[in-house]
């Protein structure tokens, strides 16, 4: 599998200590929150980074899935989102943290964010593990950011290529050979 990567992208170690940073800011928003927090998170590519997330967050939380399909397959281009799935507990009134693994052209983030707001929460917030900078847009507001990356395709750490490489513990590229032509 490892020997699928072209290049590390960000290393296993990068990650824990940025994921490390992100909690304690996080905390420091929601541990003043009598209620705690109810999290969000988007399937499946956020899972990886969810489990290391909340395990470094002492506070009193729930957690509520939702997934978006947005790849089909063998893509590397997003082609529209739909909402797939959604398992919550009641948002109303919460304090609600979305958390994803990566926004690139914000519309996945956008669906997830209106459906949460649809459902009368008290606040809402976003936190994602990658941002790719030059295409995120300014309308999908994201208040925690792990790394600012380029605009490239990057496998690991919960994100896949056609379902594949999501348990790597970094995050790297593949070989250009392994994506599929057009795609
Ligand atoms: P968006 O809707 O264009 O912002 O794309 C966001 C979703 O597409 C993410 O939640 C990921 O699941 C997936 N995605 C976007 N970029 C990548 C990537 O570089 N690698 C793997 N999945 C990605
Ligand atoms: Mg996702």
């Amino acid at each position: 599998m490892h020997s699928e990567i072209q290049k590390v992208v960000i290393t296993e170690r990068a990650i824990k200590e940025r994921v490390v940073e992100l909690a304690a800011e996080i905390a420091e928003v929601y541990g003043r929150c009598e209620d705690g927090v109810t999290i969000v998170t988007v399937l499946a590519g956020s899972l990886i980074f969810l489990s290391d997330l909340i395990r470094l967050l002492p506070i009193k939380m729930r957690v509520g899935l939702m997934a978006v399909s947005s790849y089909a397959g063998q893509t590397t281009t997003s082609r529209g989102a739909k909402l797939e799935l959604t398992s919550l507990p009641d948002l109303r009134n919460r304090n609600v943290l979305i958390v994803d693994d990566i926004v690139e052209t914000g519309r996945t983030l956008r669906i997830v964010q209106e459906e949460v707001r649809r459902l009368g929460p008290r606040s809402v917030q976003t936190v994602v593990l990658l941002r790719k900078t030059s295409r995120a847009p300014a309308d999908v507001p994201v208040d925690f950011i792990g790394f600012d990356i380029e605009d490239v395709f990057v496998v690991g750490y919960g994100l896949d290529y056609d379902g594949l490489y999501r348990n790597l513990p970094y995050i790297g590229v593949l070989r250009s050979e392994l994506y599929d032509a057009e795609a």
